[in-house]
C-alpha cells in the first residue's frame, strides 16, 4: 500500500527520496510525489504513474537537503495528480505525507472549509496539513501533536514546515513508521526497504508515538509530551537480497529461491538427536506445549492458504484439533476464545491490518497468539511478543511465493514438535525429519519442468477462465494456484476441492474452461482421477500435476506437469511451485506487470 519516506542530512534530498520511493514501488501504488525544502520554502512535485515518470518532472538541480516522499495507493479520491501526496496547507509552508485512513475527515474538512481553508484534493489526508497549520505557532511538533488528538483512524505520517529546515516530524498510529539512523543523516520510512541502502540501524515506532528528527538527533515522545527512550536495532537483511540479481522480475527470483528459503526456515530448528523440532521463538515450556488442546491459524491471502495446509497437517499428524480462518472474518464475529487454545497470526509482511486487528481482538479476549512473520520487527511480530520467523528474506513481488513455502515449513516443524510430544514414534520422527531434509532438493528437481510449464502457460494463455482443483493437503494449494493466476495475469480463476465440482462448478465446464488438477500419489488419487474423467466427459481441457511416472494420469489428462515423487505430506511444496511458474509465464505472455499487478498492494495496511 502507500509508502512514505523522509530524509534530512547532507545529501541532495531529491535523490534520496526518489531512490527510496523506487524501493517502495513493490508495495503497489498509482501515483507518487516528493517535497523538498530549501531556503525556507517547500517545493512539491507529484503526479500519477510510476516513479520513473515522477523523476522526469523533478528538476535534476532541485536544491534542498531535507524532504518527504510518498507512493499513493488510492483510497479516498481518484488517481489524479492533485490527489497524490505530499499535501500542503493553504499557504504552502506545511507539507505532509500520510499512510492510513482518517475516518472522521469529512467532519474535520467541513469545519476547516467553513473557517476559510481551501482544499485542493479529495483525499482524507489533506485535512491533516490544514489542521497542523491552524495549530502552528512556531513549533511543528507541537502543532502535529495537537492535530493528532483530533484524528480518528490510522496514520503513519511525516510532516515538514518551510520555516523549520532540516526537521521532520513523524507519527504513527496503525500504519508502520521506522526511523533510520545514519552517521550524520536520518530517515523516516514506512518500511525498511526504503532505507536499507543507507543504514541498517533502525528504531521502530509504536502506535501513539511521535518523533522529531534532525540530521544528527531524534526525540521520541507520546502525545502528552512524555519522552520515550527507543532502542536502536540492526536489520539483518543484506542489500543484495533486495536486488533482482539477474532475474527479469522479483517474482521469478523469489520462485527460484525456494530451495534455499525453505532450507533457511528449517535451519537450526531440527533436533536430530531427539528427532523433533526446536522453535525457541515460541517461548513456551514443555508443559505449556503439552497443554495445547487446539490450534487456530488466522491470516489473509496466501498466508491463509499456507495456514489451511498447516491446519490439515497438524490435525492429521499431531492429532490436535486445528483450523484456519480468514482474519478479516474472525475479527468481526466476536470469536469465542477457548481455554488451552493456541493461535497463530500468519503474515509475510507482519503489517496486514486484518490479521493485526484480529490478533489484537484475540489478545483482548485473553488468547495466546504467536506470530508467524517474515519481516523482522514488523508490527505483528512485535505485538505478538513470541512466534516464529520464517526467514524467507525480503519478498518484493506483490505475488507471494517463497513466503508460502517457508510458512509451510514452519507449520511442518510445529507439527513435528507437537506430534513427537503426543503420538509420533522415534521412527516416525526420523521419517519426518528425513522428509524435511529432502525438501530443498525435491523443490529444485521440480524446476526441471520449467520450460515445459512455460510452453503450457503460453498455450493456455488465451483462455479467460480456469478451475484449480485439489484435495486434502492440496486443496489449499489449488486455492493458492488460482490466486496466483488471477492476481498477476488477470485471468479469472477459481480454486475448489475437486470433490466439490459436482456441487456447482461443473456447470462451468466446457471447451473454454480448462481445469488444473493436482493429483499427487496420495490416498485420494483415484478419486481425483475420477473427477478428471468427469471433466473430460464434458469436453473440458485438463492439465494435471502428478508425480513423475504416473502413466494413468498422463493418459487421462490433455497435458501433464510432473513433480518429483515424494511421501504424500510433502506434495504441497512440490505442487505449488509449478503453479507459481504457470501464473508467472502466463502473465509474461500476456504482457502484464508481473511484480506490481494492477490494483494490488504488497502489504495491505488499510481495511
Ligand atoms: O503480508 P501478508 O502475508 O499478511 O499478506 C496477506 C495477503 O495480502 C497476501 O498474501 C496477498 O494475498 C498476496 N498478494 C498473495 O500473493
Amino acid at each position: 500500500m502507500c509508502g512514505i519516506i523522509g530524509y534530512c542530512g547532507p545529501r541532495a534530498a531529491r535523490e534520496v527520496l526518489l531512490e527510496g520511493l523506487k524501493r517502495l514501488e513493490y508495495r503497489g501504488y498509482d501515483s507518487a510525489g516528493i517535497c523538498v525544502g530549501a531556503n525556507r520554502a517547500l517545493t512539491v512535485i507529484k503526479r500519477t504513474g510510476k516513479i520513473a515518470d515522477l523523476r522526469e518532472i523533478v528538476p535534476t538541480g532541485l536544491a534542498g537537503n531535507w524532504g518527504i516522499g510518498h507512493t499513493r495507493w488510492a483510497t479516498h479520491g481518484e488517481v489524479t495528480d492533485v490527489n497524490a501526496h505530499p499535501h500542503t496547507n493553504c499557504a504552502g509552508d506545511i507539507a505532509l505525507v500520510h499512510n492510513g485512513i482518517i475516518e472522521n475527515f469529512a467532519a474535520l474538512k467541513e469545519k476547516l472549509v467553513h473557517d476559510g481553508h481551501v482544499f485542493r484534493s479529495e483525499t482524507d489526508s489533506e485535512v491533516i496539513a490544514h489542521l497542523v497549520s491552524d495549530f502552528y505557532e512556531g513549533d511543528l511538533e507541537a502543532a502535529v501533536k495537537e492535530t493528532l488528538q483530533l484524528l480518528k483512524g490510522t496514520y503513519g505520517l511525516i510532516c515538514v514546515h518551510a520555516s523549520e529546515p532540516d526537521r521532520l516530524v513523524g507519527a504513527r498510529n496503525g500504519s508502520p513508521l521506522v526511523l533510520g539512523v545514519g552517521g550524520d543523516e536520518m530517515f523516516l520510512a514506512s518500511d525498511v526497504m526504503a532505507i536499507l541502502s543507507h543504514t541498517k540501524q533502525v528504531v521502530y515506532l509504536e502506535d501513539g508515538e511521535v518523533v522529531r528528527v534532525q540530521r544528527d538527533s531524534y526525540h521520541a515522545s507520546d502525545l502528552r509530551d512524555r519522552r520515550i527512550d527507543k532502542k536502536v536495532e540492526t536489520i539483518s537483511w543484506e542489500l543484495d537480497t533486495i536486488e533482482k540479481q539477474g532475474h527479469p522480475h522479483y517474482m521469478e527470483k523469489e520462485i527460484f529461491e525456494q530451495p534455499d528459503s525453505v532450507l533457511r526456515a528449517m535451519q537450526g530448528r531440527i533436533d536430530h538427536e531427539n528427532l523433533t523440532a526446536h522453535l525457541g521463538g515460541l517461548n513456551m515450556t514443555e508443559s505449556e506445549l503439552l497443554g495445547i488442546e487446539r490450534v487456530k491459524i488466522i491470516a489473509a491471502g496466501t498466508s491463509f492458504h499456507a495456514g489451511l495446509v498447516g491446519s490439515y497437517l497438524m490435525e492429521s499428524i499431531a492429532r490436535i484439533p486445528c483450523g484456519a480462518e480468514l482474519a478479516s472474518e474472525l475479527r468481526y464475529r466476536n470469536p469465542v476464545v477457548e481455554r488451552n487454545s493456541l493461535y497463530f497470526a500468519v503474515s509475510q509482511s507482519g503489517e496486514t491490518i486484518d490479521t493485526l486487528s484480529a490478533m489484537r481482538e484475540l489478545k483482548r479476549k485473553g488468547a495466546k497468539v504467536l506470530g508467524v512473520c517474515n519481516v523482522v520487527g514488523s508490527t505483528i511480530a512485535r505485538e505478538s511478543g513470541a512466534g516464529v520467523y520464517i526467514h524467507s528474506g525480503p519478498e518484493i513481488a506483490v505475488a507471494s511465493t517463497k513466503a508460502f513455502t517457508s510458512q509451510l515449513t514452519v507449520f511442518y516443524l510445529f507439527t513435528l514438535l507437537l506430534a513427537r510430544m503426543h503420538n509420533m514414534s522415534f521412527e516416525g520422527g526420523k521419517e519426518f525429519v528425513d522428509g524435511l531434509a529432502a525438501l530443498p532438493d525435491l523443490i529444485r528437481g521440480g524446476f526441471e519442468e520449467q520450460n515445459h510449464i512455460r510452453a503450457l502457460a503460453e498455450k493456455y494463455s488465451r483462455y479467460r477462465d480456469f478451475l484449480f482443483l485439489g484435495r486434502g493437503l492440496n486443496y489449499p494449494v489449488a486455492l493458492e494456484g488460482a490466486l496466483k493466476l488471477k492476481e498477476i495475469s488477470y485471468i479469472h480463476a477459481e480454486g475448489y476441492s475437486a470433490a466439490e465440482i459436482k456441487h456447482g462448478p461443473i456447470a462451468l465446464i466446457n471447451e473454454e474452461t480448462p481445469s488444473i488438477f493436482l493429483v499427487p500419489n496420495d490416498r485420494l488419487r483415484e478419486k481425483v482421477i475420477s473427477n478428471m474423467k468427469e471433466v473430460k466427459a464434458r469436453k473440458g481441457k485438463v492439465i494435471a500435476l502428478c508425480a513423475s511416472g504416473d502413466e494413468e494420469v498422463r493418459d487421462t489428462a490433455d497435458d501433464v506437469i510432473t513433480v518429483p515423487r515424494a511421501g504424500e505430506i510433502w506434495y504441497p511444496f512440490l505442487m505449488v511451485v509449478p503453479l507459481q511458474l504457470f501464473a508467472y509465464y502466463t502473465a509474461l505472455k500476456l504482457g502484464r506487470n508481473v511484480d506490481q499487478p494492477r490494483n494490488l498492494a504488497k502489504s495491505v495496511t488499510v481495511e
